[in-house]
């Protein structure tokens, strides 16, 4: 991901939660996280399909936001990128931690296929259109 992702990566952020992050956010990402974007190239020109954002410090790595846009979701390509992003993880990372919506089902469904965990719960973390709903933690042990 670089500085001219930037605009696309925000408006397939907005489009695709309800709490998209602020362009400072991604920014700031920039500099302190592990950005990837996922992209295509076709005879109308390049495309970003999706990207992902990790934390990792020591032997802990953090899935901060993974996200393919909306046209191109359910066709594998949030399951390439995340096992991309897993096999690409510094070998001295032992476990792996993501936050997820009670509601995403999709999210939680896809984290459960390539083996995590849930380890805890956030009461009312997330804000939804109708009040707030809680955050699944989950956890990926790696040996
Ligand atoms: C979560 C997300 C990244 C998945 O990406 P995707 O490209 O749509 O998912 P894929 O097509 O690769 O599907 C991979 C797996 O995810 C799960 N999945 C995807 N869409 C699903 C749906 N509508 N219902 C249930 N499970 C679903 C399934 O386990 C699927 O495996 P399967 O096809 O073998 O059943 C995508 O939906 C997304 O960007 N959502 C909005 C942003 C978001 O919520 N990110 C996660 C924040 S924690």
């Amino acid at each position: 991901m670089s500085f001219e992702d930037m605009a696309t990566v925000v408006a397939i952020d907005q489009a695709s939660t309800p709490d998209p992050w602020s362009r400072g956010q991604f920014q700031q990402s920039l500099d302190e996280h592990h950005c990837v974007v996922m992209r295509t190239t076709s005879a109308e020109g390049e495309e970003i399909l999706g990207y992902a954002i990790i934390s990792t410090v020591l032997d802990t790595a953090e899935i901060l936001n993974i996200t393919i846009a909306p046209q191109h979701q359910g066709k594998g390509l949030g399951a390439q990128l995340l096992a991309a992003q897993l096999a690409a993880l510094p070998s001295a990372v032992t476990v792996v931690h993501l936050e997820v919506r009670v509601s995403n089902i999709p999210a939680i469904c896809l984290y459960h296929q390539y083996g995590f965990v849930e380890v805890g719960r956030r009461r009312d973390y997330y804000l939804t259109e109708y009040g707030r709903e809680d955050a699944i933690l989950m956890n990926l042990a790696r040996v």
